[in-house]
């Protein structure tokens, strides 16, 4: 297998590559390696060009070979510098690093069509086929040669039949033909879509295998095709999510940029934002202006509006929010709630205890039952360290509350609001640690100076 990815992208006008230009939160050429694997191919060679090594950098984690493209001669040229990779015996598909949304399902069909020894190209009917290879059939419809929209006649610019780029060809013949290639033509490059026309010359057979949908095919040129690509794509995300049950209060406005695994009776209202991989459990509810990366969040919980929820596990029937903000590693048990304007951040908050209002908490480890009033604060961080506080079931802490840890709070304690906490707080009694107030009595505020 093969991935076309070398191109210089120039319509992109932009100084990352095209290939690593992201859609739905990833690369493009991410999508099309994602997609890739998934049948299980032999190997896959991804060429790529000058200046290509941030897009290695960037496919770090997927299991690659390179090939590289010095000059950009045309994608024939580009697709013969991944042979010497291949073994000759192997089909080849090709694949094209600007074409992300095409379904393993379709490139299936596509390598079945072209079974051991012949070709086999994937098209479309395009409304607008402008910018695409034609595909050029003879009167028995049979496929004869693909023309570039440059080297079209006016005649061939009608057919609505494009190459999507994506091809399968047994690799001795690609051998063979793409050295015999010529950059004849309007854009003096050396054309991979030459072949087909090569191959009828030489009675091997060539099929044609159609793609369900254009957007599915689309190449990306350039951020007007990029931004087209990223809506077909909500849009068939937002379809298969209502297909599975959830209810979203407008397709048209909910974001997945990575994965979202959803239950039973989970509603999403607008302008919600899925990064990374994040599972909903039934009856789940996420208000408005919500953006989650990397979560899981238990059955019955509900969401609020605004809030920014980063690497958390939340067990069934939490409330959080509107406007908490969850940086990572935050763990919720049952029915914990957290309200609004609260930060936390690699804490443990125990079962059905709350931090309601104005806090932040980090790397604390809060028990069950327990209430942190108002304004609390954990001092976690003397500049240098970061320190844990532990705080036991059962425990209030008043409004206003500074915990500097290391400290702990014993189970069932009461902090005094507005106490500064830097010793242990014994379990079971009330711990103060603020001045006394003062009454001084008579004082008279200051008055303007009278003027002459
Ligand atoms: C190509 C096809 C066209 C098809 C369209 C589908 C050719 C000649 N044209 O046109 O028939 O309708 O895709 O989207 O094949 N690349 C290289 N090295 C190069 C040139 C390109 O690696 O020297 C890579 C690009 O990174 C890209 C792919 O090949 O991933 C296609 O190249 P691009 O320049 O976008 O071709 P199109 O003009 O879109
Ligand atoms: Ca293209």
């Amino acid at each position: 297998m093969v991935i076309l990815a070398a191109g210089r992208g120039q319509r992109m006008k932009s100084a990352l590559p095209k290939v690593l230009q992201p859609l739905a939160g990833r690369p493009l050429l991410e999508h099309v390696v994602r997609t890739a694997g998934k049948l299980s191919p032999a190997g896959i060679v991804v060429v790529y060009g000058e200046g290509g090594e941030r897009v290695r950098a960037a496919m770090a984690a997927h299991d690659l070979c390179w090939a590289h493209q010095a000059e950009q001669l045309g994608t024939g040229h580009a697709a013969q510098q991944a042979l010497s990779l291949i073994d000759s015996r192997h089909q080849v598909l090709v694949l094209c690093g600007d074409v992300p949304l095409v379904r393993v399902q379709t490139l299936k069909k596509l390598v079945f069509a072209a079974g051991d020894d012949s070709l086999a190209v994937l098209t479309v009917a395009m409304a607008d086929p402008t910018g695409y290879g034609r595909i050029i059939r003879d009167a028995e419809n049979r496929v004869r040669a693909i023309v570039e929209e440059k080297d079209a006649t006016p005649e061939q610019r009608k057919v609505a039949e494009i190459n999507t780029g994506l091809i399968v060809c047994p690799a001795h013949y690609l051998k063979v033909w793409l050295e015999q290639l010529k950059a004849d033509n309007a854009q003096g490059e050396y054309y991979l879509t030459d072949i087909i026309a090569r191959a009828v010359d030489e009675g091997v057979h060539v099929k044609a295998v159609t793609a369900e949908s254009e957007s599915e095919v689309m190449g990306i040129n350039d951020k007007l095709q990029l931004a087209q690509a990223e809506t077909a794509n909500r849009q068939k995300l937002a379809r298969e999510l209502m297909q599975n049950g959830v209810t979203l209060a407008d397709p048209e406005r909910i974001d997945v940029r990575g994965e979202l695994i959803c239950g039973k009776d989970v509603y999403i209202d607008v302008n919600a934002i899925f990064e990374g991989k994040v599972e909903l459990g039934d009856n789940v509810s996420i208000g408005p202006n919500t953006v989650i990366r990397d979560s899981i969040i238990g059955a019955g919980t509900r969401i609020h509006p605004n809030c920014v929820i980063e690497q958390a596990v939340m067990a069934d029937h939490c409330e959080v929010g509107p406007y908490a903000r969850l940086r990572p590693g935050v763990e919720l048990a049952e029915r914990a709630k957290l309200g609004n304007f609260v930060e936390l951040k690699k804490s443990h908050i125990g079962v059905g205890s709350k931090v309601n209002h104005l806090s932040y908490v980090g790397d604390a480890s809060i028990g069950a039952r327990v209430n942190v009033g108002a304004g609390t604060i954990t001092c976690n961080y003397d500049g240098a360290n970061k320190y844990r506080t532990v705080i036991g079931d059962g425990a209030f802490i008043g409004s206003g509350v500074q915990l500097v840890a290391p400290v702990e709070v014993g189970a069932d304690a009461t902090i005094g609001a507005g106490s500064t906490i830097s010793k242990s707080a014994p379990a079971g009694e009330l711990t103060v640690g603020r001045s006394r107030q003062t009454v001084v009595r008579g004082w008279k505020r200051p008055a303007k100076d009278k003027k002459d």
